[in-house]
Formats: structure tokens, C-alpha cells, sequence
């Protein structure tokens, strides 16, 4: 087979890039490990940047995202039973989505079915070769038979366990990475939203976030050992432990439920460069990880796929290589903030297992200093509705 763009992985990244892609007139085969039900059953996060928004938008797939999403114009941060609000349209005059990332998924592999994109499913095997080359290929099998696909790029939108990232040399890759000492378990339940916005919580006894999905799906999270027993988490003791880190008046309003997905996520900062080699262009999750409380993964891998379409558009259209040359640097630029926010975030919201008392002290003062400082909410702001691309 041949085409002009071989996307390995159909995430949220591959599937954008393919639908944006194929509005220009570039064509793209998806290659994906999974079902298309098993990529749709992975319950993920669901705050949308505006430029993510707009993305959607450009790729003909916002029409259900505009009838079902929430517009927040801020968000809440409580510390033991005090709240404050960090309104971000009265900040800056922006706002952010709230739209699951599985219904974005839903919602771009609906319109690759729309356009007859193709996608083959559960493949094996996925090989990239010459990348380094002006004729890179990709080998893989499905159903038992060996392909081979020639293309001009191949676009890495594989994930953390991914290919794509590994198929760069050693010698020419460098990883960074940060492991958090904790974990997320996090509750899907079928009931009202405990607040009108999303609210992150510091407490003694450790980190949680109230968020949701739609007027009765809900989604909570509290910080945990990353190797506790998921049995041992029963619905009631997320419950009472969920009411003891947030305010009282919160607790007190919260609607319970049985959890519908319940699961621990580790918390992880990572980053790889370059995120080009020759002729394969690495996007979101295979090249970066984010922790989740600066709610960037989704929107980090969406600028890569602004900057990697910007690229090939100007390749195909205009035989100008230039933005494809400056794909790696331009989104690590963006990344490394995004990065920094998400790590300032958690440090400022977690509780450490070897923190001392004044380092307490110094994340209640940014706490305190958050609550209280204009300057810094808008700086929290910009960089949570979403730096420009
Ligand atoms: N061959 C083919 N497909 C693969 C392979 C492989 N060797 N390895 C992984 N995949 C598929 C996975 O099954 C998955 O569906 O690649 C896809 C990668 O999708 P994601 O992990 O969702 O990554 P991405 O599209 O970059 O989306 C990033 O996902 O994890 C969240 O927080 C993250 O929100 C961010 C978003
Ligand atoms: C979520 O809704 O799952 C969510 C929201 C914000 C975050 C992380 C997760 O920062």
C-alpha cells in the first residue's frame, strides 16, 4: 500500500491530525493496536483549551461537543475549608470545555467514518523503517498476514507504550522524566455534580479534584499510594475519604453513588527530545506525559497536531519544508510550559511524603498568595485556559 501520511495510534492526536489532514487533502492511513471499543472504554479527562476547541472546530467535528459541553469561566481551589474562585473570563476574558475526552474520540472517529478515512484496527507488530530516508515504510501485521504501508511522513500518535518514540535512536534521543511519589483513583458515577465548577483541593490528608462529564455524570478523583489495592478502595471509603479533603459546605452537599469505573493512575512528568527524526514526527503522549492536574495532557498533544498539520499543509501546498523543520522545537517551546504548570500545580496541591513543616508552610503561603494575588491568578489562568499556540 502507499500513502502520503502513515498515523501509528488512533488517540485523540491521531485521529485530529487525520481528519484535519484529510480537509487539506492529505491523505493518511491509521494504524491502531486496539478495537475501536477498547479505545473508546478508556476513561480519560475532559477540560478542552481554546485552541484544542477551536482544532475541533477547523475539523468539522464541534457540532455535539457544542450541544452537550459545559463553558467554565473559572475554577475553584479550596485549601482545609477555605475557597476561592480563579474566574478566568474576569482575569483575561477566556474561558475553558468541559467535553470528555472519550466523546472527543467518539466524535473524530465518527467523522473519519463520515469520510471514509481509512483505519486498520488491531495490528501487530508495527515496525517504522527508513525514517531516516526520503522513502521511510511501515511493516505490521493484521488477521495474520504481513503489510507494508510506503509513505512520506509517518506521524507517532502511539502513546507512552507506543513504537514510535523508541524507533529513535538512543543517540539521538534524550528523555526527561519526573515520577510523583502517588497516585490518582479516580471514581466515574452516575450523579449531579457536587459544584457548578471544577474544584482542586489541598488538604492534611492529600490532594482531590470534584469534576464531571454532564448534569449527572460526575467525576472525582483523590490523591492515593500508587500501589494500593484497588479492592480495597470500596465506594464507601472513597466517599467519606473524598468529604474529608474538601469544605464542609462541599462535603455537605455531595450526592453519592455506586462508582460505573473506578481505577488508580500514576502521576508522571516526562518529555522527549527531539520530537522529530528524520521523517517521523512524534505527537502528544508518545513524547510527552503531564501530570493530570493541570488537566494539559489532551491539550498538549493537540498543539503538536497544530504544529505538525501547519507543517505538512505548508509542505504539500506550498513544497515549503520550513514548518516541518521547525515542528520539534516549536512544540517543545509549548510543552515545557505546559509541563512546568502541571508540575507547579501539583506541587502546590499534594501531599508529600517527606515534606516538612516548612515546606508545608511555603505551599500554603503560594496557597495564600494565589488566593489573594492578582498577578498570579492570571498567570494561573493564561496558562490553564491555554497558552497561545
Ligand atoms: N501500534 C498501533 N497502535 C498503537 C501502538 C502500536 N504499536 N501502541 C499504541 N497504540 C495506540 C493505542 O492503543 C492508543 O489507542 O495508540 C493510541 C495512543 O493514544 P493515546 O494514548 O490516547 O495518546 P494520544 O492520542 O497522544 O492522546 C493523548 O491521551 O492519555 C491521554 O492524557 C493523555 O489526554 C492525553 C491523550
Ligand atoms: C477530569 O475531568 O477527569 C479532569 C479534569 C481536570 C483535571 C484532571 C482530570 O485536571
Amino acid at each position: 500500500m502507499r500513502t502520503q501520511v502513515v498515523i501509528v495510534g488512533g488517540g485523540p492526536s491521531g485521529l485530529l491530525l487525520g481528519q484535519l489532514l484529510h480537509r487539506k487533502g492529505i491523505e493518511t492511513i491509521i494504524l491502531e493496536r486496539k478495537t475501536r471499543e477498547y479505545v473508546l472504554g478508556r476513561i480519560r479527562a475532559g477540560i478542552l483549551e481554546t485552541g484544542l476547541v477551536n482544532m475541533m472546530r477547523e475539523a468539522g467535528v464541534a457540532e455535539r461537543m457544542d450541544k452537550e459541553c459545559f463553558v467554565h469561566d473559572g475554577t475553584c481551589i479550596s485549601y482545609e475549608n477555605e475557597m476561592f474562585d480563579i474566574n478566568f473570563q474576569k482575569l483575561i476574558g477566556q474561558n475553558v470545555v468541559v467535553y470528555g475526552q472519550t466523546e472527543v474520540t467518539r466524535d473524530l472517529y465518527d467523522a473519519r467514518d463520515a469520510v471514509g478515512g481509512q483505519t486498520i484496527f488491531e495490528v501487530e507488530g508495527v515496525e517504522i523503517r527508513d525514517a531516516d530516508t526520503e522513502a521511510p515504510y511501515v511493516t505490521f501485521t493484521v488477521d495474520g498476514s504481513a503489510r507494508r504501508i510506503d509513505c512520506d511522513f509517518v506521524a507517532g500518535c502511539d502513546g507512552f507504550h507506543g513504537v514510535s518514540r523508541k524507533t529513535i535512536p538512543d543517540t539521538v534521543r534524550k528523555d526527561y522524566e519526573k515520577v510523583f511519589p502517588f497516585g490518582w483513583l479516580g471514581v466515574l458515577s452516575e450523579t449531579p455534580p457536587v459544584h457548578e465548577e471544577l474544584i482542586y483541593a489541598n488538604s492534611a490528608r492529600g490532594f482531590a479534584l470534584c469534576s464531571m462529564r454532564n448534569e449527572n455524570l460526575s467525576r472525582y478523583y483523590v490523591q492515593c499510594n500508587v500501589n494500593d489495592d484497588i479492592f480495597e478502595w470500596t465506594d464507601e471509603k472513597f466517599w467519606d475519604e473524598l468529604k474529608r479533603r474538601v469544605p464542609e459546605a462541599i462535603a455537605e452537599k455531595l450526592v453519592t453513588g455506586p462508582s460505573i469505573e473506578k481505577s488508580i493512575a500514576p502521576l508522571r512528568s516526562f518529555v522527549c527530545e527531539p520530537m522529530r527524526w528524520g521523517r517521523l514526527f512524534l505527537c502528544g503522549d508518545a513524547a510527552h506525559i503531564v501530570p493530570p492536574t493541570g488537566a494539559k495532557g489532551l491539550n498538549t498533544a493537540a498543539s503538536d497536531v497544530h504544529y505538525l498539520y501547519e507543517g505538512l499543509v505548508h509542505y504539500y501546498q506550498d513544497k515549503d519544508s520550513h514548518g516541518i523543520d521547525t515542528y520539534s522545537e516549536k512544540a517543545l517551546a509549548r510543552i515545557w510550559k505546559a509541563e512546568r504548570f502541571s508540575w507547579a500545580t501539583t506541587n502546590m496541591l499534594h501531599r508529600f511524603p517527606d515534606q516538612s513543616d516548612f515546606d508545608l508552610k511555603m505551599q500554603r503561603a503560594e496557597i495564600e498568595s494565589l488566593h489573594h494575588n492578582e498577578t498570579a491568578q492570571k498567570w494561573f489562568a493564561q496558562n490553564y485556559v491555554g497558552l497561545p499556540y
